[in-house]
């Protein structure tokens, strides 16, 4: 039995086992896992004394060379991808956004371009879907065929990316019947702008007020209206970016009845809260992102949420925008501030302090939540998210005792700001692998832009 790397002297932690043994790997697949292999003939050998050995994270949720709010994220999928690597992260699903008036093969080619030659890691696509006539509606299924087997829908946004109720109906029934996913982006937008219109009609035009228009409870009603239609169409529904004690709760009372409903929070919601919009002066823009911070006694709520599975997974919804001249666009009104943050590189490391760290749940649930979940629910499981015979080999070697401070001083994103920056982190990778391939070793990226390839996804089976 001869191998081109061996993992030697770890705990492998899987979202189900715990066990030390050897990791074998030949090409890009996980050959072999053993008590002792043998390391004769390998190319290269990893010790991982004191490590658990995991599988690569998969970030669902990213939006990397967006164009959005009259500018576009800053990380690109070459930033992004090395970025995630930094962190422990070797797949994502991104965004392929299909504008008014195009097909959904335009959106999903123009996204395919964008990563071509420039992804470091695997990557896949939803589909954003923002226009829904009968053309686009045949379209569903053939995406979903191609590996496209989940779509975004907005209740936010009206004007931009909202879709009524009857067209959010029709295209939960298409995903159905072609057991494809829908994701929903769940805040009463008609409710919002109305309170938004009102607060720029009183001069409240600070980075605050964005959180301030944006209640708890237009987020509940909305996912509350989200899973119903989606009962209605006899659909599976997932609730992205969940931030909010509230909307947490349509998800549980909707799951106890045992309806396919399904939820992800980031690490956003987990650490921040509406005190970080306070920060000096314009510095609460770096918050603006939707929904926004909330009252930190929901933390609490979300970290038990992942502890119960009323919340599957955590996601990132990277959306950077620099500081200078991005976020600058809205220094006189918070409407003109471009939605989103940077998160893509620190959610491993973020999860692991606050879960494991935090004594919230236990490592194998870590595995769940950040890699075992998001392979399952979005059809790459089992080649992705686990460590197994046959598996890709997109694995990490974790130190559950290495201690850092995040800043924007040493992070790879391409973005001038940390949210998190201060934060202190105990648990991160070591050495990150995406395909047998070592992309991330001793603190530096020695992978290749351009080897990350396209994973056509499965449909949805379910978690
Ligand atoms: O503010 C955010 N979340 N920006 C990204 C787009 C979205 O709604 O996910
Ligand atoms: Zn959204
Ligand atoms: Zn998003």
């Amino acid at each position: 039995m001869r191998f081109d790397t061996v993992i030697k002297n770890g705990t492998v932690v899987t979202a189900t086992d715990t066990c030390a043994a050897d990791v074998g790997i030949v090409g890009d697949k996980i050959s072999a896992i053993a008590a002792q292999l043998p390391t004769e003939g390998a190319t290269k050998i990893i010790d991982a004394k004191g490590c658990y050995v995991m599988p690569g994270g998969i970030d669902v949720h990213t939006h990397l060379d967006m164009p959005f709010g009259g500018t576009t994220s800053a990380d690109d999928f070459q930033t992004g991808t090395i970025a995630a690597a930094f962190g422990g992260t070797t797949t994502l699903i991104d965004f392929a956004i299909q504008y008014k008036g195009q097909t959904l093969r335009t959106a999903f080619d123009a996204w395919m371009k964008k990563a071509d030659g420039k992804a470091a890691t695997d990557y896949a696509f939803h589909c954003i879907i923002t226009d829904l006539k009968n053309a686009q509606l045949e379209e569903m299924g053939a995406l979903v065929r191609e590996g496209v087997s989940s779509f975004k829908l907005f209740m936010a946004y009206p004007g931009v990316f909202m879709l009524d109720d009857a067209t959010i109906f029709k295209a939960m029934s298409q995903a159905a019947k072609h057991n494809g996913l829908i994701c929903m982006h769940a805040e009463n937008g008609g409710a919002i702008d109305v309170i938004v219109q009102r607060a720029l009609a009183e001069g409240k035009k600070s980075p605050k007020y964005h959180a301030l228009t944006r209640p708890t409870t237009a987020e509940a009603e909305a996912t509350s209206r989200a899973i119903a239609l989606a009962e209605m169409a006899g659909a599976p529904v997932y609730i992205v970016h969940l931030s909010c004690n509230d909307a947490l709760e349509k998800v549980r009372e909707a799951r106890d009845r045992g309806v396919a409903a399904y939820a992800e929070t980031c690490p956003q919601y987990l650490f921040l809260s509406l005190e970080n919009m306070d920060a000096p002066g314009f510095e609460g823009a770096k918050y603006v992102f939707t929904p926004p911070l909330r009252e930190k006694w929901h933390q609490e709520k979300l970290w038990q949420g992942l502890a119960k599975d009323t919340l599957q997974m955590v996601s990132t919804d990277h959306c950077p925008f620099c500081y200078k001249e991005q976020k600058e666009m809205g220094k006189d009104d918070f409407t003109k501030i471009p939605n989103g943050g940077p998160g893509i590189e620190h959610r491993l490391s973020l999860v692991y302090t606050g879960g494991v760290h935090g004594g919230r749940f236990s490592p194998n649930r870590f595995v769940q939540l950040v890699s075992t979940g998001p392979a399952k629910l979005f059809g790459l499981y089992p080649r992705k998210g686990t460590v197994a015979v046959g598996s890709d080999a997109d694995v990490i070697v974790f130190d559950p005792n290495f201690e850092q401070t995040i800043s924007a001083k040493t992070h790879h994103m391409r973005v001038d700001y940390s949210m998190f920056e201060g934060i202190r982190t105990k648990g991160a990778p070591k050495v990150v692998m995406s395909r047998g391939r070592v992309v991330i070793e001793n603190d530096k990226f020695v992978g290749r832009a351009g080897a990350g390839q396209f994973l056509r996804r499965q449909t949805y089976t379910g978690l």
